[in-house]
C-alpha cells in the first residue's frame, strides 16, 4: 500500500504516481518502482506518413483495419477488431480511432519531463530525443506529456506549452520525427490549476510552490482549497472559464497546425479539470459546481470546443482518474457515467488511471492495480479504453488485453528505462522479426 501525499503523484502508487528509479513522487501520482519486471504499418491519419518501408503485409492490415472499426464501440476482447491481423499477440494488431490507424497497441502515456529549460513552454532538443527514441523503440501512439494551455496552467515553470502560435514551429519537427518511424504523434492538453507553479528538477523546490522570483504565479481553481501543502489558489470567475474553455480549443488548434493527430485531454490526476469533477475540490455553487452535471460541464465544454475545432477524423482522447482514493469524492460509478457522457460528445477513448486528486489518500499500488477501472469503465460505459500503471511485462500487457480489460496498454516508468520495451515485447511473446516494430536500418540488430 503506498500513501498519496501530494501534486503529481495520483496513480503511480505511494505516494501514488511516481516518476522515475527514485520513487520520486509525481505531485501525489505515485509512480514508485515496485516491480521489475510491424510494423511498418502507415498511419491512416491525414497527415500520417509512415515509413519508407511500410509497404508490406502490416501496412495492408493497417489499410484493412481501418475500413473495419469506425464505431467508436469496443468489441468483445481487444481480438477481432482488426480482422486483416488477426493473428499473433493482441499488443501487436492496429487499432483504428476514427481515421487514424494506430500500428500497435502499445502506447507511451504523457509524462511530463519538465525540460522546457527556458521557462517559455517551447520544447527542447531533449523533447525530440526522448520522444523519436521512444518511437523508433516500437511505441504504437506516443503521447506527448502535459502541454499547458496557459503560461498558469504549467505544472512548474518548466512544462512544454502550446498557448501561443510562435511555440508551434518548436513542436513540428518532434512530430515528424515521430511519424518518421511508423508512430503516431498525440498530444496532453492541461491545465494544471491549483496544482500549478510548482518545483521540479529544473527549478528547484520540488514539492513546493515556485515563489514569483523564480518564475512561480498564482494558481488558480474551481474552489479557494488547497492541494496538500501547496499554495492556496484563487476560486475562478465564470467568465475566466469560459476564457479557459476557448484557451483549450486554441491549444488543440495549434496541435493541429503542429502535426499533431490526435488530442488528449488531461481530466485526471488533480489538475484543473479533474478538480472540477471532484466534489472534494469544488465547492461552486453556480452551474460549474453542486451536482454530477455542474461539475462535469467545465469538462464537457473543453470537450465540444476542441472537437469543434480539429478535423473529424481525428480522435479525441481524455484521461480519468477512475477514483481519487478518498471517501465522498470522485469514484468510479461517476466515472462510467461520465465515460457515458463523453461518447457522446465526440471522445474516442478514455485513458484510465486514478488518484492524484486528494492529497494524503492511501493508494494500493501493485501490479495491474488500475487494470479493473479501465476494464469497469470499457464494459460499462462501452467506450474504448487503455489501461496504465505498473504494467512492466509483456506476458503480462498481452494479458490485459486477452482479458478484453482494455484497448490499448500504456508503459510509462518501463518505457523510461527501456525505450525499446516494444521490440523486446515482439520478442518475448514470438512475434516475428518481419512483423515486429523494427526501423528498417536497425533489423540487422534484431533480437
Ligand atoms: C516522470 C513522470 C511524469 C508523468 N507525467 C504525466 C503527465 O504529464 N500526464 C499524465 O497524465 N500522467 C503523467 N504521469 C503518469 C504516467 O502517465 C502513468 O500514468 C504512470 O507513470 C503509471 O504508469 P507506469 O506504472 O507504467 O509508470 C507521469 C509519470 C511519470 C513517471
Amino acid at each position: 500500500m503506498a500513501e498519496d501525499t501530494t501534486a503529481y503523484g495520483g496513480a503511480i502508487g505511494a505516494t501514488a504516481n511516481v516518476e522515475g528509479p527514485s520513487g520520486f513522487d509525481f505531485r501525489g501520482l505515485d509512480v514508485t518502482n515496485t516491480v521489475e519486471a510491424s510494423d511498418t504499418g502507415k498511419p491512416a491519419g491525414k497527415s500520417g506518413k509512415g515509413t519508407k518501408g511500410g509497404k508490406g503485409k502490416a501496412a495492408k492490415s493497417a489499410k484493412a483495419a481501418a475500413k473495419a472499426g469506425k464505431s467508436g464501440k469496443p468489441s468483445k476482447g481487444a481480438a477481432g477488431e482488426n480482422p486483416a491481423k488477426d493473428a499473433g499477440p493482441l499488443l501487436f494488431r492496429p487499432i483504428t480511432l476514427r481515421g487514424l490507424t494506430i500500428r500497435n497497441r502499445i502506447w507511451l502515456p504523457p509524462m511530463d519531463t519538465y525540460s522546457a529549460f527556458a521557462q517559455d513552454g517551447r520544447p527542447t532538443p531533449f523533447h525530440y530525443q526522448h520522444y523519436v527514441s521512444r518511437a523508433m523503440g516500437g511505441f504504437g501512439l506516443i503521447i506527448a506529456e502535459a502541454t499547458a494551455v496557459a503560461p498558469e496552467g504549467r505544472i512548474s515553470p518548466n512544462d512544454v506549452g502550446l498557448w501561443a502560435d510562435w511555440q508551434i514551429d518548436s513542436w513540428k519537427w518532434i512530430v515528424e520525427g515521430i511519424k518518421a518511424t511508423g508512430a503516431a504523434a498525440a498530444i496532453q492538453l492541461n491545465h494544471a490549476g491549483r496544482k500549478g507553479s510548482t518545483g521540479s528538477f529544473t527549478v528547484g523546490y520540488e514539492r513546493e510552490t515556485v515563489p514569483g522570483e523564480a518564475g512561480g504565479w498564482p494558481v488558480v481553481a474551481p474552489s479557494a482549497i488547497p492541494f496538500g501543502g501547496y499554495a492556496t489558489p484563487r476560486a475562478l470567475s465564470v467568465d475566466e472559464i469560459h476564457g479557459l474553455v476557448g484557451a483549450f480549443a486554441a491549444a488543440a488548434g495549434r496541435a493541429v497546425a503542429a502535426g499533431f493527430q490526435a488530442i488528449e485531454i488531461h481530466a485526471a490526476h488533480g489538475y484543473l479539470i479533474s478538480q472540477f469533477l471532484d466534489p472534494l475540490g469544488n465547492e461552486r455553487d453556480d452551474e460549474y459546481g453542486g451536482g454530477f452535471e455542474g461539475r462535469t460541464r467545465f469538462l464537457l465544454e473543453v470537450a465540444d470546443a476542441i472537437r469543434g475545432v480539429i478535423p473529424d477524423d481525428m480522435p479525441l482522447l481524455v484521461r480519468v482518474s477512475a477514483t481519487d482514493w478518498a471517501a465522498g469524492g470522485w469514484d468510479l460509478d461517476q466515472t462510467v457515467a461520465l465515460a457515458q457522457l463523453l461518447k457522446a460528445h465526440g471522445v474516442d477513448l478514455v485513458d484510465v488511471s486514478t488518484g492524484g486528486i486528494i492529497a494524503g489518500v492511501t493508494v494500493p499500488v501493485k501490479p495491474d492495480y488500475q487494470v479493473p477501472f479501465s476494464a469497469q469503465v470499457r464494459k460499462r460505459a462501452e467506450v474504448p479504453v487503455t489501461a496504465v500503471g505498473l504494467i512492466t511485462k509483456p506476458k503480462q500487457a498481452e494479458k490485459v488485453l486477452a482479458k478484453g480489460k482494455a484497448d490499448a496498454v500504456e508503459i510509462g516508468r518501463a518505457a523510461l528505462r527501456d525505450p525499446y520495451w516494444p521490440l523486446r515485447a515482439a520478442d518475448k511473446l514470438g512475434v516475428p522479426v518481419t512483423e515486429a516494430p523494427y526501423q528498417p536500418q536497425y533489423v540487422r540488430g534484431a533480437y
